[in-house]
């Protein structure tokens, strides 16, 4: 007899199982015990007679408490008025350990509260079905990739330089110098691209931004892509399949999650191509026109990227910004050079930017002056300049922020519950 998973139960309906367990909630009428039970692949609830165990079985079950861990050994029995279908009818149990007095109560708690003891808030179901969309999000990414012949490849965290401006790096010593956080893996990327034409990494990003909003984190999690000879539209249409692609899979594969979450799914059910684009001016005149003081020159702050998306059902791409407030590296709009051919694309129902690509410099000279504009170390920048100097290709790509991603997916009003350890303004803690 082998121990099982309860997403697995199914398969073995009117036999004996046994299974690994916590105990998140329980009652009893004295006589009977119904214990509900969770492996962290499913959920069931358990009944113990006291007319069917031994004295002693009793008496362990007596013992219970909410989140002790034990094994039940039962049988599997079918339950229609049961959400999961199923039933255990338990014979023997044997406990691991009791919990006493588990902090986190059925009644509601206050968001610091929660964050404090996020180790074990983590074992909400709430909690668990944004991780596991968060997962599937990130193996549908990664299969969108490999479908379109992108090569998963690796940039470094520690480095000696900014990608997107020096005011939001966290510094460290390495040894006799300083070196950064990783804000994005993009110029390393483009390097990578050069070899091997069509690449993307994901892994961990950091930005010390002193903002305290529902979509800011120090440390989150990102998917460069970056590919050689792509253009400005080519690299739109890239964003926009990999997002209908991520949200129509995520309906098809996590409904029992998004269901726990609550989710209005109508919403997502619009993420349909094509979606509507702005240019940056144009964007600007909506926001005034909608009450916004924003003014020609400034960055789309978020509360005016809220405003921005409410008008739309889709996901909204908003292009050719002033290069001014942009990253130095980002290609000039051949119409006007003034602007940069790049994007943002903003989630609808008020989540705001989940993307920021661009096509980027390909000019040796227009990037060496961009560099020196932007007060930026050249000499730390010489490799990168090389990439222009050595078979110099038109190039494009983006970056996707995966809390945001998960954030608006989920239907979440804070990024704070999309990663399992959030780093905030003021909690680097547990
Ligand atoms: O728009 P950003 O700054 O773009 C870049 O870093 C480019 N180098 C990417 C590239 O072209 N390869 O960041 C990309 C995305 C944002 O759209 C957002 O989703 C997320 O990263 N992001 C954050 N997410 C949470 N907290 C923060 N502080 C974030 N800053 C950016
Ligand atoms: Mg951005």
């Amino acid at each position: 007899m082998k121990n099982i998973l309860i997403e697995d139960i199914p398969k073995h309906l009117g036999k004996e199982i046994v299974l690994n367990v916590w105990v998140y909630n329980f009652r009893s009428s004295g006589k009977i015990y119904f214990l509900q039970l969770r492996d962290g692949t499913g959920h069931i609830q358990g009944v113990i007679s006291k007319s069917d165990v031994s004295p002693n079985t009793w008496q362990v079950c007596e013992k219970l408490t909410i989140e002790s861990s034990l094994q039940v050994t039962g049988i599997l029995k079918e339950e229609k008025r049961s959400p999961s279908g199923f039933e255990l009818e338990i014979k023997d149990l044997k406990i691991f350990q009791i919990a006493e007095d588990y902090p986190i109560a059925k009644k509601e708690h206050g968001v610091d509260f929660l964050l404090d003891h996020r180790h074990l808030w983590l074992r909400s179901e709430r909690q668990a079905s944004i991780l596991k969309i968060r997962d599937e999000i990130i193996w549908l990414m990664r299969d969108f990739f490999r479908k379109n012949k992108f090569i998963l490849t690796d940039t470094p965290i520690l480095t000696p330089t900014s990608c997107e401006g020096t005011t939001t790096l966290f510094s460290t010593d390495y040894f006799d110098e300083k070196a950064y956080l990783s804000q994005s893996g993009q110029l390393y990327l483009e390097a990578l691209a050069m070899s091997l034409g069509r690449v993307y990494d994901f892994g961990p990003t950091f930005r010390a931004e002193k903002s305290k909003t529902r979509r800011h984190m120090m440390e989150f999690w990102m998917l460069d892509a970056e590919a050689a000879f792509m253009q400005h539209e080519d690299n739109l249409k890239l964003q926009e399949d990999l997002v209908v692609f991520v949200v129509n899979n995520i309906l098809k594969n996590k409904k029992e999650e998004l269901r726990i979450l609550g989710r209005d799914l109508k919403f997502l059910k619009k993420v349909t191509p094509p979606f509507p684009r702005l240019k940056y001016k144009e964007a600007i005149e909506k926001l005034k026109s909608l009450g916004s003081d924003i003014k020609y020159g400034d960055d789309l702050g978020a509360d005016d990227e809220t405003r921005l998306t409410k008008e739309f059902d889709k996901p909204v791409f908003v292009t050719h910004y002033p290069a001014k407030i942009k990253a130095f590296y980002m290609q000039p709009d051949p119409d006007n050079k003034e602007f940069v051919l790049c994007d943002d694309l903003l989630a609808p129902e008020g989540y705001g930017e989940i993307i920021g690509g661009s096509e980027r410099i390909w000019d040796i000279n227009i990037l060496e002056n961009r560099i020196k504009e932007h007060k930026l170390p050249i000499k730390d920048f010489a490799w990168y300049l090389d990439l222009r100097r050595y078979g110099s290709v038109p190039h494009s790509g983006f970056g996707i922020g995966l809390e945001r991603t998960v954030a608006w997916l989920c239907g979440l009003d804070h990024v704070r519950e999309t990663i399992p350890f959030p780093r905030l303004l003021n909690r680097l803690r547990p």
